[in-house]
């Protein structure tokens, strides 16, 4: 018996002999392709984030070459486009608004095109999640290649991470520990090579997680972005994409629940971002899996980190590279994740890390001498966060992990940065500050702006951390105890916004507790006094705020969760 191949979208575009075929042909071949180049064969869509601005993705049209390369070898017809691109430093009011717009671009850029299967180009902060949502809706053979990181940061004889050494020489310098002009010199000496942040932050992260997804070649989350591998990486998966596409392994093959549990606690072992949280949470709502906080906490909790990287740890991806990267992690904790997880090479997850080295100890410890114990992010609930507020133990200082302390309460980020300063804030160490109205309605977009700088006369005692309660993001390169995502936020009347000057909050991270010690009656009346704050009125700041999930959800818009696959829709003439 012979078995029919799946029919590709694309011949519904390029096969048809009449005008509308004429019409496809002709205006795709006009580079001057002959016919051949195109009939037949599978037709590859390398969607991409260049974007000058967009620094951590500037190398992308070189990668796309390599990726050309592979397609073509193997028998298909690349053909790039663009799609919103995401800059994490120059975007505002913050990337994240725009997340869920770009994985709009992104699902409807590949559905209304005549493409078999996609290549996604990824790097800076919310191109990987954006980029994965968007394919995930459609459902095509889909592979993920992500643009590296940075190079290491070098100044005065030391290593810098992205980020990390940002938000660190900025407290230095109000702290009187580092002079101005040191720090200007040190703007050239952090980010100096092609690629994104080179710490575990956001882009490390969720290029370790399309990895550990399955969702990319072995290896690919930590090739250093200068380094050739990573052009050679860029070209095998071009090759592959049109394998995938042959055997109609599609993304749903790939994104399945044993998946996303093994990218948990993959995050866990590399001390990855809490950003990971909201983004997973949002990728699996379009395959239809229903992820959620409590599997977070779940998965991850008994977990150790192993990687010794900023912000948590020493050393940046450079080092995890030549360390081994996700493989050597992956295999260190091969016996806690779901081997027989599909990977677009075909092979399954514990197929691709059996034997993977590990080079450096220093760099990726072994599970019996991990280098944190119980580091999986923790899931916090309690009368201050009925939905849920995420914290990330790894980067938190172990002595204020449990924590009773005065809130000292801002209205908003703008109202901190007005007043953290004055000397007659009423604030010393033991206090909790809390910032409301920057969660996904408040800012709008969840901005990353919970890992609020402590006061100066703070820092001019020497200390370096307190307890920071918000319904924000923070940034995957920051570090401190910093409970974020607090859900639901205080734009829409959670509790969060309910809170007072002077009122007494408990964190407690090993009890899983965050608890405001003011008594339910009180708490009505003053949501009965509560007023909201003023939402955006048009455009898509106002589409966002009318239809974005709660952190806990993964604050994708409610009618793009799920997915509509990838059909033909109708003819166009
Ligand atoms: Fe792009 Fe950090 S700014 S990854």
């Amino acid at each position: 018996m012979t078995i029919q191949k799946p029919r590709r979208r694309s011949q519904a575009w390029f096969e048809k002999q009449d005008r509308d075929g004429f019409v496809h042909r002709s205006w795709t071949l006009k580079a001057g392709h002959p016919q051949d180049e195109v009939d037949g064969r599978p037709i590859i869509g390398i969607c991409n984030t260049w974007s000058e601005l967009t620094p951590c993705n500037s190398h992308f049209r070189e990668l796309a070459e390599f990726v050309k390369r592979g397609v073509l070898e193997a028998g298909g017809f690349p053909l790039e486009f663009p799609v919103m691109s995401l800059g994490e430093t120059q975007l505002r009011p913050t990337a994240m608004l725009f997340r869920n717009l770009a994985s709009m671009d992104v699902e409807e850029s590949i559905r209304g095109n005549p493409i078999d299967g996609v290549v996604l180009l990824m790097g800076c902060d919310k191109t990987t999640p954006a980029l994965m949502m968007g394919a995930a809706s459609c459902g095509l053979p889909t592979i993920g290649i992500s643009g590296g990181p940075m190079l290491n940061g070098k100044f005065r004889g030391k290593d810098i991470g992205s980020g990390t050494g940002v938000w660190m020489m900025s407290e230095m310098v109000r702290g009187g520990l580092m002079t101005q002009q040191e720090f200007s010199e040190a703007e050239a000496c952090m980010n100096r090579s092609a690629g994104h942040c080179m710490t575990m932050g956001t882009a490390s992260t969720m290029a370790s997680m399309v990895e550990a997804l399955g969702m990319s070649l072995p290896g690919n989350a930590a090739i250093p972005a200068p380094d050739t591998r990573r052009n050679r990486l860029a070209q095998l998966s071009g090759r592959r994409i049109v394998q995938m596409v042959e055997e109609d392994l599609g993304m749903d093959k790939i994104l399945t629940r044993e998946a996303f549990e093994n990218a948990i606690r993959v995050n866990a072992a590399i001390g990855g971002s809490t950003n990971a949280v909201v983004h997973l949470l949002a990728i699996a709502g379009r395959v239809g899996i229903d992820l959620t906080l409590e599997d977070w906490d779940r998965i991850g909790k008994d977990m150790p980190c192993l990687v010794n990287l900023q912000p948590s740890g020493h050393y940046l991806m450079e080092d995890f590279y030549y360390a081994g990267g996700v493989p050597a992690v992956m295999n260190e904790i091969r016996h806690l994740l779901h081997l027989n997880a599909l990977t677009v090479n075909g092979r399954t997850l514990g197929q691709n890390i059996e034997d993977a080295p590990c080079y450096n100890r220093d760099v990726i410890k072994s599970i019996d001498q991990p280098f944190k114990e119980n580091a999986g992010i923790a899931i916090l609930k309690g009368n201050l966060a009925p939905d849920g507020a995420v914290i990330k133990p790894s980067a938190a200082s172990s002595h204020l992990l449990k924590h009773r302390g005065r809130a000292v309460v801002f209205e908003s980020i703008e109202d901190f940065r007005n007043r953290i300063d004055d000397p007659v804030l009423d604030i010393d160490e033991s206090c909790v500050m809390v910032l409301k109205n920057c969660g996904p309605c408040g800012y709008p977009g969840m901005a990353e702006v919970g890992n609020m700088p402590l006061p100066k006369k703070i820092l001019e005692k020497g200390i370096t951390d307190m307890v920071r309660i918000s319904d924000a993001r923070m940034s995957g390169t920051a570090y401190g105890t910093v409970v974020l995502h607090t859900s639901p936020e205080a734009a829409i009347g959670g509790p969060l916004a309910l809170v007072h000057d002077g009122d007494m909050v408990q964190l407690d991270v090993s009890e899983r507790s965050l608890h405001l010690e003011v008594s339910d009656e009180e708490l009505q009346r003053r949501k009965a006094e509560w007023m909201p704050p003023p939402m955006p009125a048009r455009g898509y700041a106002r589409l966002y705020v009318d239809h974005v999930q709660q952190a806990h959800l993964g604050a994708d818009l409610d009618f793009l969760v799920g997915k509509s696959g990838a059909p033909v829709p109708r003819e166009s003439h």
